[in-house]
């Protein structure tokens, strides 16, 4: 199947209540471990590829991994720069037959963060991508800022109708106190629903849910009982982001969970198989344990069965 873009792919979402996730890949193993889930859950998915990403891969090899996998399936698939910063990058994506950008000014201020989506926004529609904005900042235990500078982070409801409107922006990802990486809270997990649910009655761009990883206790113990040390690590509760779901977020963004699920798969699989030290068979334990999360992700946002 040809690919689809986030606008068109959110929008069924929206329209069926319903999420859907966007998977960070880099490689072959991850792109088939997504590729695979979809097709096996019949759900719509959103490869998404940040910029470290694409020149670890090379732009080429990235574009033809996803575009020749997603032809051989039949769900609706999304190719989607997650987090682009740089003109240059963002350009080349478009170039390169992405079919989503996200533009990330969310660190400049507002009246240049509209400006530079705008510009962004122009290019990309002439061009039949969609384009996802951001609004707010995330931040983690690891940024120690105080809680009145967290909570200045969050995305503010009135402004974000503003954007929306200003910019033209298909799709905005929202600040709501959760964060990248696999350290985003310390105690209980806490997200600002009410902030969200205003957010969401307000704007009428489809909305996105950054630093969506649950840090999966399972594979966290795994992972650190084979020699990983994360301890501490904390991600959002799965219920929370049924939650987040039902109050509007149509894009839950998830990178973390399958770094994790590779780490523990396949140092579980190095110690248990000593005298194993063929690649395929050390990444390919991790590429089924990527599959198993992505396929319980599906099913959590209720996008199984809607491709
Ligand atoms: O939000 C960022 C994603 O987890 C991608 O991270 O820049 O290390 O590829 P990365
Ligand atoms: P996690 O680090 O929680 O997986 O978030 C990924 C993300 O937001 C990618 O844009
Ligand atoms: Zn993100």
């Amino acid at each position: 199947m040809s690919l689809a873009t986030n606008k068109e792919i959110q929008a069924d979402a929206r329209r069926g209540a319903y999420a859907v996730g966007a998977f960070n890949t880099s490689n072959l193993e991850i792109t088939q471990a997504i590729i695979e889930a979809a097709e096996e859950e019949r759900s719509p998915v959103i490869v998404a590829t940040s910029q470290s990403a694409i020149a670890y891969a090379g732009i080429e090899v990235l574009a033809a991994l996803v575009r020749t996998m997603a032809q051989k399936i039949s769900v609706p698939v999304s190719l989607h720069l997650d987090h682009g910063t740089d003109f240059d990058a963002i350009m080349g994506c478009i170039r390169h037959g992405w079919t989503s950008v996200m533009f990330d000014g969310s660190h400049e201020p507002f009246a240049k963060n509209v400006s530079a989506t705008q510009e962004i926004v122009r290019i990309a529609h002439s061009a039949g991508l969609s384009v996802e904005a951001e609004l707010g900042r995330l931040v983690g235990v690891e940024d120690q800022i105080s809680v009145s500078e967290r909570e200045a982070a969050l995305t503010d409801p009135e402004e974000a109708v503003r954007f929306v409107a200003e910019t033209g922006c298909d799709t905005l990802a929202v600040a709501i106190g959760t964060s990248h990486g696999a350290y985003k809270f310390q105690g209980e997990a806490k997200l600002d629903f009410e902030r969200l649910e205003m957010i969401a009655r307000g704007v009428a761009a489809q909305l996105v849910l950054h630093g969506a990883s649950s840090v999966i206790p399972e594979i966290l113990e795994k992972a650190n009982a084979y020699g990983a040390q994360l301890s501490g690590a904390k991600g959002v509760p799965p219920e929370d982001i049924q939650r987040a779901v039902h109050l509007g977020i149509t894009k839950v963004n998830i990178d973390t969970d399958l770094r994790l699920a590779f780490t523990a798969a396949t140092r579980e699989f190095l110690g248990t198989h000593p005298k194993i030290f063929d690649p395929r068979k050390i990444a390919g334990a991790g590429r089924e344990a990527m599959k198993a999360v992505i396929k319980a992700k599906m099913q959590l946002l209720g996008s199984s069965g809607k491709g």
